[in-house]
């Protein structure tokens, strides 16, 4: 139990988190508790929780990997599913490699890899501002430098086939159904950060032919999926020159694809 200077009602707090729906609603007290100074601060964010407001983006942050990784809002909240994408492109990074978090949303991937990796090279690179100004705030203290533009546009053209290791966790919800998404995602992330086009591999497809530019030879890109998506990523990966492999963890309901370039 945190300790706070005030007292606030607890059972009364978890009852009105799981009446508006919030599953872990204890855990999500705590951690509100936690993050408000006063009573009257308390009451705000558990207001706007309540009215549906993401419990990161009330609380600045989520844990992804075991960091803390800070999370603005607008900014999309890295989920946990996405651990496997990070551990496929961590398995074949090789040594010292030079690696790109690209589509980085709040850069949450590149700090995991910061960890894991010796890279040579470490960037992210992501098209919203408000992502860009978010990993920035995660990534600055690192020195990993973060670059605003279309995919690959705004990187310095030195790496331009010479990347080892390009990880995207990219847009791949299909167009017509980002209005079946939960609220949270709907309504509080960006559009630009879920919607994929009509099948939902429209920017993925942009992605493969990128690193088919970009990567050295030899070199990996990592991108996730749903199960659905992957036999047909699998085929535009192919197209793009690039030889995949389907990675899937059934327990974290996550689908990635690591693709080789040959040479
Ligand atoms: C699904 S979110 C993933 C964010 C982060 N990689 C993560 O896993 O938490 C997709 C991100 O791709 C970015 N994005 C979409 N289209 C892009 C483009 N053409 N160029 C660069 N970034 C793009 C969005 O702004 C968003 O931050």
């Amino acid at each position: 139990m945190t300790s706070t200077l005030f007292t606030p009602d607890r059972p009364a707090l978890v009852g009105r988190l799981r009446a508006a729906g919030c599953v872990f609603a204890e855990d999500e007290a705590e951690l509100l508790i936690a993050a408000a100074g006063s009573p009257e601060a308390l009451t705000d964010l558990v207001d706007r929780r309540v009215a549906g407001l993401p419990l990161e983006h009330l609380l600045g942050w989520a844990e992804f990997c075991g960091l803390r990784v800070a999370v603005d809002p607008g900014v999309f909240v890295p989920r946990g599913r996405t651990a496997l994408l990070v551990a496929a492109a961590a398995a074949v990074a090789g040594p010292s490699p030079a690696v790109l978090d690209l589509c980085c949303g709040s850069g949450a991937a590149a700090l995991v890899l910061h960890g894991r990796l010796a890279s040579r090279w470490l960037a992210a690179a992501d098209l919203d501002p408000a992502a860009v100004a978010c990993a920035r705030r995660n990534l600055d203290p690192l020195g990993v430098p973060v670059y605003e533009g279309d995919l690959f546009a705004p990187l310095p053209t030195r790496w331009r086939g010479r990347l080892d290791l390009v990880v995207a966790n990219a847009p791949y919800v299909p167009s017509g159904a980002v209005a079946m998404l939960p609220p949270e995602a709907r309504l509080y992330e960006a559009p630009v950060a879920l919607d994929g086009g009509v099948d939902g591999l429209a920017v993925l497809r942009r992605v493969a032919a990128g690193a088919a530019e970009w990567l050295a030879p030899g070199g990996h890109l990592a991108v996730e999926v749903s199960a659905g998506q992957a036999v047909a990523l699998c085929a535009v990966l192919a197209d793009a020159g690039l030889i995949p492999t389907v990675v899937r963890d059934d327990e974290l309901e996550a689908t990635a694809v690591t693709a080789r370039r040959p040479g």
